[in-house]
């Protein structure tokens, strides 16, 4: 069994934390330390997101459900992809943007 719209559901739900992070800073509700929010958020998103791709074979193999493999490679995509806004929030907005360390 596969259902049809999974796929496209599943990638607007892994969408919905960064919306949610940008939709904060937008309105710049992230707090007193939005880059420290900034940091955990992606660093815990790209955690999740690297343990659900890695369960999937042993899931899928588990629960015969073979149609899963499916989303690995979507999800997968979204670990790296959270993985370079943690990266990036790191080098960009945590060292590089605070000129004082240099003086
Ligand atoms: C697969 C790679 C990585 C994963 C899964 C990961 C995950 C995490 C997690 C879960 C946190 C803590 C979030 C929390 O406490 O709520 C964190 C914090 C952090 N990460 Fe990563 N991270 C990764 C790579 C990196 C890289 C490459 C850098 C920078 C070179 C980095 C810099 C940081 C920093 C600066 C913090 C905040 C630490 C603190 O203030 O206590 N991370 N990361």
């Amino acid at each position: 069994m596969k259902p049809k719209y999974l796929k496209p559901a599943i990638f607007l739900a892994c969408l919905l934390p960064v919306a949610r992070l940008a939709w904060k800073a937008f309105r710049a509700a992230l707090g007193a330390n939005p880059i420290q929010v900034i940091t955990f958020s992606t660093g815990t998103r790209t955690l999740v997101f690297l343990l659900v791709t890695l369960s999937i074979t042993p899931l899928r193999r588990l629960s015969k459900l073979y149609w899963l493999i499916q989303y690995r490679r979507m999800l997968g995509l979204f670990a790296f992809f959270y993985g370079c806004l943690h990266f990036l929030t790191y080098l960009w907005l945590d060292q590089i943007f605070r000129p004082a360390q240099y003086l």
